[in-house]
């Protein structure tokens, strides 16, 4: 008897252990978030959080426009978030392995990453700038040729990178994160860093010691960022049409109102998609 039913309870515990195991990730279910009943589903979202003012560490908590806005995102879908930072390259692991359900991380939209990637609709309009110390000859895009240029890897700095400086050239830097990759140039490893635009332009201002310039070059695309899915993620769609809600009933602009003191262009964003 005894024996019985401790045979018994290792069963029951084993069964809950298996329930909440299955529970913890949308990847590999089929129901949406709301028609899934009262309880929501918490999706893990992972980023990388040293890219202020759009996802950053604030002790142990991940905040930035990036944050706010995958918040209202998920909860007008129906969805909770579990929000995990990551690191930038460890983030497309976690995707490709449907490890975790989206990502947000200032990520651009590209042809290449749509081959293998889903995205939502564009939620936001960026480009690169040109980060350089005060007094530096570098004026344009075209003057970093014979300069060493620092860069996040695999990103879209590090694409103009490697168009103006050829592909894999040793003056190109790439560092695992962009905070890193301005410390190169502060220490006079490098004489240049090319990195979104609200990221750059956050660093300026907080840090008007450090006698940094930014230039613009007219040359650099349009950048759109969005939401990262695994291919063929169910949620496209649910997120796609929860963005647009937000679009259209003020959410949005006031996240982007908090973030940046300025209105978006929800225009340009719409006219993309
Ligand atoms: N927008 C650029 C890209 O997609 C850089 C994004 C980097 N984001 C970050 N959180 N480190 O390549």
């Amino acid at each position: 008897m005894k024996r019985l039913s401790k045979l018994g309870l290792v069963l029951i515990l084993g069964f809950v252990l298996l329930l909440s195991a299955c529970g913890t990730s949308e990847t590999g279910s089929k129901d949406s978030g709301k028609s899934g009943g009262d309880e929501k589903k918490t999706l893990r979202l992972v980023t990388d959080a040293a890219y202020s003012p759009m996802e950053y560490m604030d002790g142990d908590k991940i905040l930035g426009f990036d944050i706010d806005f995958a918040r209202a995102v998920a909860e007008e879908a129906g969805y909770e978030l579990k929000i995990d930072h990551v690191g930038w390259e460890p983030l497309f692991v976690e995707i490709d392995g449907k490890n975790a359900d989206l990502a947000i991380s200032s990520i651009t939209i590209t042809d290449e990453r749509k081959q293998t990637y889903d995205f939502s609709v564009p939620y936001y309009l960026s480009t690169n700038e040109i980060l350089v110390p005060e007094g530096s000859e570098i004026k344009s895009g075209a003057d970093l040729k014979d300069k060493v240029v620092a860069v996040q890897i695999d990103t879209t700095g590090h694409e103009i990178a490697a168009s103006i400086l050829g592909e894999n050239h040793k003056d190109i830097r790439p560092f695992e994160t962009t905070p890193i990759a301005i410390q190169e140039l502060l220490s006079n490893g490098a004489d240049a860093v090319i990195a979104d635009k609200p990221v750059v332009d956050e660093y300026v201002k907080n840090n008007a010691e450090q006698k940094l310039i930014i230039i613009t070059d007219d040359s650099f695309e349009q950048e759109f960022y969005g939401l990262l899915f695994p291919k063929g993620s169910k949620l496209v769609e649910e997120f796609n049409e929860a963005i647009n809600t937000l679009f259209e009933n003020g959410k949005y602009v006031e996240i982007y109102k908090k973030w940046f003191g300025e209105e978006p262009d929800i225009d340009a964003l719409k006219a993309q998609s």
